[in-house]
């Protein structure tokens, strides 16, 4: 939008958080709380947004830190009111600016595009919900004759009646520029707590003749904010529950749909499967028909249609192609690639690796700065030597190889096409084509050897 300001205010130090990390930069959902505000913010294509940040809070700044932010210091924090004060350099002078807080992350687009259109250039709109329990909040006060927004009084502030009014502000609200230069340099802080509150300029609007909107969030966990460690784990609950519900309706099939945590992107094609206790990380792309164990953590990760993923494997980084068998307990590492039908199995590591159609490795084995081709078959207990302390080597494993159980392969190598390996071999050198290679003693028995006694 255009003519749109955005102000995030993040200038609180979070104290009931009991930890020494700033409130708006703990996780959910793998990303810190304000870079969702701001992510959402982003998607309103703003004009520009301002982040209030507080003392003891640079490192908001230094972990959020984007060139297109503007970073206003909030010192001391005198209320909302003053938070917004600050900002007011950087502010157009016309159009419209919406408040949004860095503690409160799961506002959606959907709500805010609804609030921006209950306003306008000339009016202000109010983010309010109505409350059971509405202790602590601001009340939307109304006048008696045309219910019309007339005032927002603070908990501390309220009267008896007003303690009684249900609907509540959620401190987002959008409200014209022109006002704001107007209205925020006369704010006062002749109030219970000593403080500027920015809800007060609801009664200088009012009192200018100003229609003051009301627009509702389409949820009500929408504009729950974050002020300890039981209600981040509480909103974090909820994000999942929301993100498992979408995959749901997009037809992946779930097997606890309470069991399954993204922390990132999750696509999925048709008639994808996940078993419980997944995370996936980062982007992850699943396509059709595949099925995903339980107990698995994936990071990064694009995987073709049809191939199945065992329980209990980590896999980050990396390609793996259309009906691949991984797993149970593999762990796939940054830069593998697998292209289709490939099979690795129990206890199998893979790193920056590219393993080519058909190929086994199906127990036991580390493969890492190697390149497989085609229907190769990597016994048992396989190991690519490719570190010397000091650099990395590779391995290349031509087509049709066959390595025997037990070897190890010192890199740089090449096993050239259709080689066999024999077993329990240690290979140094370079082998032919089509013939077997193999480097241990010939088996020897010595007569009359007698196991040792007690003495
Ligand atoms: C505020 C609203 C109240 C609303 C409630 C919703 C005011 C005066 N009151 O009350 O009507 O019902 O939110 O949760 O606005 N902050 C700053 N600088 C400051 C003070 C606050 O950046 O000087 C930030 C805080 O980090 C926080 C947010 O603004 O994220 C809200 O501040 P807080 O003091 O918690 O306001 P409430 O008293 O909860
Ligand atoms: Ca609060």
């Amino acid at each position: 939008m255009k003519e749109l300001n955005i102000i995030i205010l993040a200038a609180g130090l979070g104290k009931r958080m009991n930890s020494s990390l700033p409130k708006v930069l703990h996780s959910l959902a793998g990303k810190p709380l304000l870079s969702h505000a701001l992510d959402t913010a982003n998607a309103l294509l703003p004009h520009k947004i301002c982040v209030v940040y507080g003392h003891g809070n640079d490192a908001v700044r230094e972990a959020i830190g984007k060139n297109e932010l503007i970073w206003v210091k909030q010192e001391p924090q005198l209320g909302t009111g003053h938070a917004l004060m600050q900002t007011l350099p950087h502010l157009d002078k016309k159009g419209l600016t919406l408040v949004l807080y860095g503690d409160v992350p799961l506002i959606s687009l959907e709500t805010l595009q609804k609030l921006i259109s209950a306003s306008s250039k000339e009016n202000l709109a109010l983010l309010t919900v109505r409350l059971d329990d509405p202790t602590g909040y601001g009340r939307i006060v109304r006048d008696t004759e045309a219910n019309n927004i007339i005032a927002i009084v603070e908990d501390k502030d309220t009267n008896i009646d007003q303690q009684k009014i249900k609907e509540i502000n959620t401190g987002i609200m959008v409200i014209p520029n022109a006002n704001l230069h107007e209205w925020l340099p006369k704010l006062e802080n002749k109030n219970s707590q000593k403080e500027y509150y920015l809800t007060d300029i609801v009664a200088i609007a009012a009192k200018a003749g100003k229609k003051i909107e009301a627009a509702h969030p389409s949820n009500n966990w929408e504009v729950l904010g974050v002020n300890s460690k039981v209600q981040l784990a509480a909103l974090e609950r909820t994000y999942q529950k929301n993100y498992a519900e979408k995959l749901l309706e997009q037809g992946v099939t779930l097997i606890d749909a309470s069991r399954i945590d993204v922390r990132g992107k999750l696509n999925c094609g048709k008639d994808v499967e996940i078993d419980i206790n997944c995370i996936f990380e980062g982007e992850v792309i699943l396509g059709d028909r595949v099925k995903i164990g339980a107990h698995c953590i994936l990071k990064n990760v694009k995987i073709k249609a049809a191939t199945i993923i065992f329980p209990f494997s980590l896999i980050e980084d990396a390609d793996i192609g259309k009906n691949c068998r991984v797993g149970p307990f593999s762990r796939i590492r940054p830069g593998t690639s697998l292209a289709d039908k490939i099979h690795v199995g129990n206890f199998v590591e893979i790193k920056n690796s590219s393993i080519n159609s058909g190929s086994k490795i199906n127990h036991l084995s580390y493969i890492g700065d190697a390149t497989v081709g085609k229907k190769v078959n990597v016994g048992a207990g396989t190991i690519t030597c490719n570190y010397d302390g000091v650099n990395k080597f590779q391995t290349v494993i031509e087509d049709n190889v066959f390595i025997g159980s037990d070897t190890q392969l010192i890199a740089p190598v090449k096993i050239t096409n259709g080689s066999t390996i024999g077993a329990g071999s240690t290979i140094t050198m370079n082998t032919p084509p089509e013939e077997l290679s193999l480097s241990r003693s010939k088996q020897r028995s010595i007569p009359g050897w007698k196991r040792p006694t007690k003495k």
